[in-house]
């Protein structure tokens, strides 16, 4: 099939090269050149693994291409709008002034028979008023709702073998339209064929599936967080207690991992534009608990921050602390929200002499915050150390060998904010240790 995604950004640009892979011809288009020139030339603007080589893969086969406008899209039956839905700058709720533009962009070369397939997070009702706007425009196109559920560092995997999928469609007197189905089945065929489920609903319910998840994995992860404040209070251990509950299928183990919180550019920003979509159709109790996952999380990082105060009683001002990790998970170079980042940035508000380092995203935090000291070697970063203070779980600070580490730094601190190393092993190796609601 000849297909068109319109915004290339993390979810545009995946979501490209996967269709191209999965045999359909494909055209990238967005506003920025820079951006486009690129794709085009193989190279996705961020880190993704297997991305780079998936779209010269698929550049050299001549299934793929990317361009600046909207015209090169004219002769695709099937139109993905993939653009961001940013908070907005003057409040918690979504901005959708780049999914208009797109839908604006798009009505002039639409078709007859023609589908335009929504992937952004939007707020519920964005859909059928989009709808409402093609049909206005009088092509004889559609719109259908196909929410994404891809994770940063799997997002190429996780596009082209998801858990599920799900197509919002319009459902009118007769039921549910089955034109979309069907173009959306053709474009899905092969996960579909390996028994990937599929659920066809409205368009109210698909947009409400994609933000009920990330609201539901935002609440696994404070509610977790917040068992490790009780457990920091009685000396108790978040992590066995995550393991213990997590042994019942009904919690289950994943994404209880208690720590400095959860970041990035999809999960703060959902829940809170979640909340004030609600609010705005008088249900703003239905989700006010999810006021509180956002405090618990960001919680957490003053936690880090006050850990840090207490290792140097009260003051850090002057200490060398290192920062491991900037991102705000590993496999990523995205520091949107990051705690990881927030944390260093607030020890060196407090006057700390802050290292930071990260396999990946030491050149974007950089731009966002220039007054950080960033060190790529983890070797050189942990020199002369005062105190070291883990906040992205990257494998090579996982993988940290305590004994060679300590004869590194000054003075044989950590804060792991991931619980992810063995506090027996760093104690024997004379380290003082602090994990995250453990003793
Ligand atoms: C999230 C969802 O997991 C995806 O399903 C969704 O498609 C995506 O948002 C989106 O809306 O586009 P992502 O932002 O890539 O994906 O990151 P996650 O893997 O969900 O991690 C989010 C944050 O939670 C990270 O900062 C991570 O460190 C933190 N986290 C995760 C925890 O603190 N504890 C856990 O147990 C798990």
């Amino acid at each position: 099939m000849r297909l068109s995604v319109i915004g290339c950004g993390y979810l545009g640009a995946v979501h490209a090269a996967a269709m191209a892979s999965l045999g359909h011809e494909v055209i990238g288009i967005d506003v920025d050149p820079a951006k486009i020139a690129a794709l085009a030339d193989g190279h996705a603007p961020f880190f993704e693994p297997g991305l780079d080589e998936l779209l010269r893969t698929q550049l050299d086969r001549g299934a793929l291409r990317f361009s600046t406008k909207i015209a090169d899209a004219v002769g695709a039956t099937v139109h993905f709008v993939a653009v961001g839905t940013p908070q907005s700058a003057d409040g918690h709720a979504a901005d959708l002034k780049f999914v208009d533009a797109a839908i604006e962009a798009l009505l002039p070369i639409l078709a007859p028979g023609d589908l335009v397939v929504g992937k952004s997070t939007v707020p519920v009702g964005t859909a059928a008023r989009l709808a409402a706007r093609i049909d206005e425009h009088g092509s004889g196109a559609s719109l259908a709702w196909n929410p994404e559920f891809l994770r940063e560092g799997y997002a190429v995997q996780d596009t082209v073998a998801p858990d599920r999928f799900v197509y919002g469609v319009q459902r009118g007197d007769s039921g549910i339209e089955d034109g979309p189905v069907d173009l959306l089945d053709q474009v899905y065929a092969t996960p579909l064929s390996t028994g990937t489920p599929r659920i066809v609903t409205d368009f109210a319910t698909a947009e409400l599936v994609k933000v009920a998840a990330n609201a539901f994995l935002a609440t696994k992860i404070s509610f977790i967080n917040a068992m490790a404040e009780i457990a920091e209070t009685v000396g108790a251990d978040v992590t066995e207690l995550a393991d213990a509950i997590g042994h019942d299928a009904r919690i289950g183990r994943r994404f209880l991992n208690a720590g400095v919180g959860f970041g990035g550019g999809c999960l703060p920003k959902d829940i809170r534009a979640f909340a004030a979509r609600a609010e705005e159709l008088g249900r703003g109790d239905s989700v006010a608990f999810l006021r509180q996952v956002d405090e618990i999380n960001l919680r957490r990082r003053q936690r880090v921050v006050d850990r840090a105060l207490q290792a140097f009683d009260g003051s850090v001002v002057g200490r060398r602390i290192t920062v491991l990790g900037v991102t705000f998970k590993p496999e990523s170079d995205d520091v949107r929200d990051s705690p990881a980042l927030d944390v260093a940035v607030q020890l060196k508000g407090l006057g700390a002499e802050v290292i930071a380092t990260d396999p990946h995203g030491i050149e974007p935090a950089r731009l966002r915050h220039p007054q950080l000291a960033y060190v790529a070697s983890t070797t050189d970063a942990l020199a002369g150390a005062e105190l070291v203070v883990l906040v992205t779980e990257w494998r090579e600070y996982r993988d940290l060998d305590p004994s060679a580490a300590a004869q590194l730094v000054a003075s044989p601190s950590i804060i792991d904010g991931r619980n992810v190393l063995d506090p027996v092993a760093w104690r024997a190796s004379g380290w003082r240790f602090w994990g995250m609601g453990r003793p």
